[in-house]
């Protein structure tokens, strides 16, 4: 595949109407930072957009909200969220913001070029009119019964307790919550995008060129859309808040702000270019750009159908790729800002970066986590207790471990001095590592080129893992108690820790597109400049020259304890809980459904074998965050059980527990373990609990 001149990678530009959470730093931010990092580190030519999205109904809605004026919304949460992807590590060559003047005329001329060419078509349509109020009413202020589940405060647009999206026409008893009134049907001229007129364009480019190359949750949105019959979008609006339309007959209208957001792309990069001096234009109209959207599922119509069109009419170049991820949910339930059931970036910044001196380290834990859950096929899940372990087991006690006792060890046994390596005493272990290294390196540079982050990120613990394996089996600790009588184990020793120390500085390369505050802490331990982090250099054994004194290891991660995650899940509850008291009854919020199942006769009981186990062993199951593999003394026999309680349990606090067991469950598999019966589990309040004696009996005996 022959590479491309240079590359243009976009991020969704947000909302500047209030803070924006993690769902939305896992959806687009934050893959795209790694994508342009890795692009970047192969001194590509890349430049990475984004900017607030100001226009549209959520503005003056927030602004109405706030008691205050659509601008100052806008004044306040566009350097916020600016800070906010700042901190986080989001690093965008352009942070632009559509209420510039440059983007409105970018927008603006760009709507004249498809409607002087005849792209445009004009509507005359009836519209909800407030009297009063004296305006059209965008959807979004409208407000009626839902005909779908009867909700009575459904917007014109979507109804927010059954989610089915409406028209407004679709509401009964339709009232405008500008003035209270009803409203009335009013005429009003409209421009459209005729997307009919593209089938055959869309169906070739999407569905044939890119068959192969996107991301199948993306294609088949997107053939659904085409197969659904495309119509004609309006792209102006009745309202005051927005891009004018530059028609001396259009007063009081403005461009739909998801015509004229996607533009903001486009002005942005001419902001870039104004800042920087180079020419924005080849990245938009020069077909050797690789240009990529990173956004949210909710956003691939609007990118993979409406933007592209727009693009066509206007000679622009296409999207190469849109690799949109699903959605994120929170302790089990969707991510939403009108509920609270979210972490906002500045929250987490706020409690786990700015608390503590050189908290960056907190901002890659973020980013690490997020990149091992990423929704890049299906909607997945933040746990606390995932981030935790995510953390504490994995960077703390495998990355973080191997490179701490890497440097520890130089320091002890090599006088703080890179070692030779001596390829007379080299053995299969040290050639096998070295094979390992450079096999990652190409694992993750082809895995990133795809867009799969997060099995990228598992190759690169995978590889520290390989570290900490190396290092136990070579154990240079007990060499060096035989040196005396040995001194040619030296060589030995050399060799474990001149191959742990290259492996430490191909880490730092292949982590540093996820990890960027890490990867820069191990360059200052190493004593490198960032050029070491060139992605050439990755799969490199000479990556650190013999001789070479190294710093004093610092610790690259800490540990999380339970009482920080606790904070967490309370803070969360309690900020949902306070927004649902306003209303309904908390009363109600607070009990769970209790259901009780269909009554059973005696025999079915009977059938099921129960008795007292007793944990004896417990590990993490790989690549599987919820799993516990156990090992359960029965008595008679110990068997293994394979059990979801990982996200609520450390192995290493339920060994010696006493457990009740279903022990004649059919045997499963589960990532190919086979689990040999189930442990009883109680869930109170979405904590669990074992099902045990009050005192410890024999394994073996009998429940019923
Ligand atoms: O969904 C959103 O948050 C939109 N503001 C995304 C716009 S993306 C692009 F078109 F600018
Ligand atoms: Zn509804």
């Amino acid at each position: 595949m022959n590479q491309p001149k240079r590359y243009l990678i976009t991020a969704a530009l947000p909302y500047a109407n209030g803070q924006k959470h993690i769902g939305h730093l896992a959806g687009a931010y934050l893959p795209a930072d790694i994508y342009v990092r890795y692009l970047k580190a192969q001194k590509r030519d890349v430049v990475f957009v984004c900017g607030s999205d100001e226009h549209g109904t959520a503005i003056p809605i927030q602004a109405t909200k706030e008691g205050t004026t659509p601008r100052a919304i806008i004044d306040k949460y566009h350097p916020l969220m600016e800070q906010n992807f700042k901190d986080l590590g989001i690093a965008f060559d352009i942070y632009h913001r559509t209420s510039d003047p440059l983007h409105h005329e970018t927008a603006q001329a760009f709507f004249t070029q498809l409607n002087n060419q005849g792209d445009l078509e004009i509507k005359e349509s009836e519209q909800y009119f407030d009297e009063e109020a004296n305006s059209f009413l965008a959807d979004r202020y409208i407000k009626g019964t839902c005909p779908n589940c009867g909700f009575d405060s459904a917007y014109g647009d979507q109804c927010e307790r059954c989610g089915k999206s409406l028209s407004p026409d679709e509401l009964i008893n339709p009232v405008s919550t500008l003035s209270g009134k009803t409203p009335v049907k009013k005429n009003t001229r409209h421009w459209y995008l005729p997307l009919n007129r593209h089938e055959d364009f869309l169906r070739n480019w999407i569905l044939k060129d890119h068959a192969q190359d996107w991301r199948s949750t993306v294609l088949g949105q997107c053939k659904s859309w085409i197969d659904g019959g495309l119509q004609p979008r309006a792209v102006t609006r009745d309202l005051d808040w927005g891009v004018k339309v530059p028609l001396p007959d259009a007063a009081g209208k403005v461009l739909y702000v998801w015509f004229d957001a996607p533009i903001g792309y486009i002005s942005a990069t001419k902001q870039w270019s104004l800042n920087t001096g180079k020419d924005w234009k080849p990245y938009w109209e020069d077909k050797d750009t690789k240009l990529v959207h990173f956004i949210g599922k909710d956003n691939i119509v609007f990118h993979c159908i409406i933007f592209p069109v727009m693009l066509k009419l206007h000679g622009n170049i296409l999207p190469e790729n849109v690799p949109a991820n699903e959605f994120m949910n929170l302790e089990g339930d969707k991510m939403s800002t009108s509920r609270n059931w979210k972490l906002d970036m500045q929250d987490y910044i706020t409690d786990f970066i700015q608390k503590e001196n050189g908290g960056s380290q907190m901002a890659d834990v973020l980013r690490y986590y997020l990149t091992q859950i990423a929704p890049e096929t299906k909607d997945s899940e933040f746990t606390w207790k995932g981030f935790q372990d995510a953390n504490n087991s994995e960077l703390v006690s495998i990355f973080g471990n191997f490179v701490n006792r890497t440097f520890v060890l130089m320091h002890k046994l090599c006088q703080g001095k890179v070692p030779a390596y001596h390829t007379a005493v080299a053995d299969e272990l040290d050639t096998e590592v070295i094979a390992q290294i450079k096999q990652t390196a190409e694992k993750v540079s082809q895995l990133l080129e795809e867009y799969r982050f997060r099995e990228a990120l598992f190759e690169v613990i995978n590889l520290a893992r390989t570290g900490n394996q190396y290092m136990q089996k070579k154990e240079p600790w007990i060499l060096v108690k035989s040196l005396t009588e040995k001194p040619e184990l030296q060589k030995q020793i050399d060799n474990c820790l001149h191959i742990c120390l290259q492996l430490t500085a191909n880490l730092a390369i292949l982590i540093h597109p996820f990890l960027p505050f890490t990867a820069a802490k191990m360059c200052h331990m190493m004593k490198v400049v960032d050029k070491m982090l060139d992605w050439e250099n990755a799969g490199s054994m000479k990556l650190l020259s013999t001789g070479y004194t190294l710093r004093a290891p610092e610790l690259l991660f800490r540990k999380i304890e339970d009482s920080e995650i606790m904070e967490q899940i309370e803070k969360l509850n309690a900020a949902s809980l306070k927004k649902e008291e306003g209303s309904q009854s908390a009363a109600a919020a607070e009990q769970p459904a209790i259901t009780v199942k269909p009554e059973i006769v005696f025999d079915d009981f009977a059938k099921i074998d129960l008795k007292v186990g007793k944990i004896v062993a417990a590990e993490k199951v790989e690549k599987a965050d919820k799993l516990l593999k156990l090992s359960v003394d029965l008595g008679f026999e110990t068997r293994t059980i394979v059990s979801g309680i990982a996200m609520h349990f450390k192995p290493e606090d339920i060994v010696g527990k006493q457990v009740t067991v279903v022990t004649n469950l059919a045997p499963r598999k589960m990532r190919g373990i086979e689990s040999n019966g189930m442990i009883l589990m109680a869930e109170d309040n979405g904590k669990l609990h074992f099902i045990n004696p009050e005192t410890d009996i024999n394994p073996g005996s009998g429940v019923s």
